[in-house]
């Protein structure tokens, strides 16, 4: 069995060129929008990460930064003037949001259209019924990792551990669609060792640091973490146990440098897409 470490940092830089390569030959450039409300240290971490690297390949980027104390209908108004800004071709609202703005309306106030992050209600709908549909980040650049590294999908047994509706449910699509025999579980699961020591492609979603242990990984599974946990010592740390568990895999995503540059390189192929939808 040979065994790999999957390379997010390297594969994604590398699609990065070539979203590049494309943008340098379009007039007007795609334009890409974040709204973030409040302050919440990760969520600005992963915004710097977002427009760093809009710029980087030559988009229009704007950051549009509103107080935490922002009432819902004046969030509401932002997400409406992106809608119809003619400049701004996909756009986010980085989650989480306070507690006093219902998320679930924010984001149903997105254009389709112009949804990015791929979250809204007619897109995630698009992608149960192997539509064609903006398709969330995560998940997006985890088949894009499974391709990259031709890894054979159909047929086989993938486990899902998290049941977010921003990676468990549409990866759990997404593989289901490129023929795997899927598995849900989460936090509710019983005896979720006996599930996991199952599966051929084994996808952790669940942000609890060391969830995954050796002894719940078949030998030769394709193990994918997207867990980001951060640990008292401000190290980032993923949901499977890495040093222990790649004695096992014949392939494994680290933290950091799997699965979490795949998301930005993908938030960006996804405002390519909403350009297209909208010329
Ligand atoms: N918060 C954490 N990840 C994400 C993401 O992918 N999109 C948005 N909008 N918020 C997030």
């Amino acid at each position: 069995m040979t065994f790999q470490i999957i390379d997010g940092k390297e594969t994604a830089a590398r699609l990065r060129e070539q979203i590049k390569e494309t943008v340098s030959q379009l007039d007007p450039k795609p334009g890409l929008a974040v709204i973030i409300v409040g302050d919440h240290p990760a969520s600005k971490t992963y915004v710097t990460g977002k427009e760093n690297a809009a710029k980087d390949i030559g988009m229009h980027f704007e950051k549009i930064e509103l107080p935490d104390t922002i009432q819902e209908t004046e969030l509401l108004k932002k997400i409406d003037e992106l809608n119809s800004n003619e400049a701004i071709h996909g756009f986010i609202v980085q989650l989480p949001l306070p507690k006093h703005i219902d998320e679930k309306l924010v984001i149903e106030s997105i254009l389709p259209m112009k949804d990015a992050d791929g979250f809204s209600p007619i897109n995630l709908g698009n992608l149960m019924l192997n539509n064609n549909s903006i398709v969330s980040a995560t998940p997006k650049g985890i088949i894009k990792l499974l391709e990259e590294y031709n890894i054979e999908l159909e047929g086989r047994h993938a486990v899902i551990v998290g049941r977010s509706n921003i990676v468990g449910k549409p990866i759990a699509l997404l593989l289901q669609q490129k023929h795997c025999t899927v598995t849900m579980c989460h936090s509710k699961t019983k005896d979720l060792k006996n599930i996991t020591k199952d599966a051929d492609i084994l996808v952790a979603a669940v942000g609890k640091p060391n969830l995954i242990t050796k002894d719940m990984v078949k030998k030769g599974a394709v193990v994918i973490d997207v867990g980001t946990s951060r640990l008292e010592d401000g190290t980032l740390t993923g949901d499977v146990d890495f040093e222990n568990v790649k004695k096992v895999a014949s392939h494994i995503t680290p933290v950091p440098g799997g699965v979490g540059p795949m998301t930005i390189t993908m938030l960006l192929e996804n405002c390519l897409e909403c350009y297209n939808l909208q010329r």
